[in-house]
């Protein structure tokens, strides 16, 4: 199938179920996180994802794990060495993220937001486990929304101005075409650039089309799009064009993390990883 733009994302959403289970799985996170859809979800793709590693080598889980962990790594160094106080994690979905950094940094300000729909699971999650006070809350937003209440500048709006702010998505750009994305970036780098400090942090997955398993990762890549009912694109050829790409949609300073090339310890694969982390500073 190839991949289909579509003017909503809500198709998205449930792969939410799906990560927040594997977070729970692998400890990161406490059961109120995990769903009784995520677990099913989860059992049913079990023989395709062990398909998968059997035959191409390809580990689903370890790609997700290294993604979360290395997006935790950059974090948790932005807001000990860097001095960020206030977070905002887009496309949230269920991860534990805001809850696990909250605990571990009494002063931080963490804001969690996703779709409307997505949104009021997570905040009702939150609030009956007695979590979200004035520094944690949730709210709503639509990357795609360029003016009004779900857009970045209503959501922005309640974040205070004078001090550096960090920006994370995760799971969430590939499965935008170009045009949508590079919008969504061009909007985001403008509201960063209104703080001391703003700093964005997402995965991405280029097409790395010189990968020794390209076409087992393309064929993946596919089923993706797939169960997600949508598309799953890979963007950019190499380092070179993300960073050129973040330059032009407004970002000043761009690092292109690679798993294989970063002193942190992460899972690792049985080839090279296919996942960036990119670290973008508004001008
Ligand atoms: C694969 S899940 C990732 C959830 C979480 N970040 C994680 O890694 O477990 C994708 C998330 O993107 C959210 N999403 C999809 N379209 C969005 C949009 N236009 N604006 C904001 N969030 C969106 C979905 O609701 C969902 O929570």
């Amino acid at each position: 199938m190839s991949p289909r733009a579509r003017t909503d994302s809500v198709h998205i959403s449930p792969s939410a179920h799906y990560t927040g289970y594997v977070w729970y799985r692998h400890e990161l996170s406490e059961p109120a996180f995990a769903t009784g859809f995520g677990r099913f979800a989860h059992t049913l793709l079990t023989p395709l994802t062990w398909g998968v590693r059997e035959l191409s080598g390809l580990d689903l889980e370890n790609i997700l794990l290294q993604r979360h962990l290395l997006l935790d790594a950059r974090l948790g160094e932005a807001i000990e060495q860097g001095g960020v106080r206030q977070v905002v994690e887009i496309a949230c979905g269920l991860s534990p993220r805001g809850r696990r950094f909250c605990q571990r940094y009494p002063r931080l300000r963490y804001l969690e937001a996703d779709l409307p729909a997505m949104a009021a699971r997570k905040r009702l999650l939150l609030h009956g486990e007695g979590w979200l006070d004035s520094r944690h809350r949730v709210r709503d937003v639509d990357i795609l929304a360029e003016q009004g209440e779900l857009s970045l500048a209503s959501l922005f709006a309640e974040l205070d101005r004078s001090e550096p702010v960090l920006v994370i998505t995760e799971g969430l750009v590939n499965y935008f075409p170009l045009a949508a994305l590079e919008g969504f970036w061009t909007r985001l780098a403008a509201q960063l650039a209104g703080f001391p400090q703003g700093i964005y942090l997402t995965e991405l997955y280029p097409d790395l089309r010189e990968h020794p398993r390209y076409r087992q990762l393309r064929w993946g890549i596919d089923v993706v799009g797939r169960l997600t009912r949508g598309g799953y694109w890979l963007h950019y050829r190499d380092e070179l064009e993300i960073v050129a790409a973040f330059r032009k949609c407004g970002f000043a300073q761009v690092e292109v993390h690679d798993p294989d090339r970063i002193d942190i310890e992460l899972p690792r694969l049985n080839m090279p990883s296919m996942l960036r982390v990119i670290e973008a500073r508004a001008a």
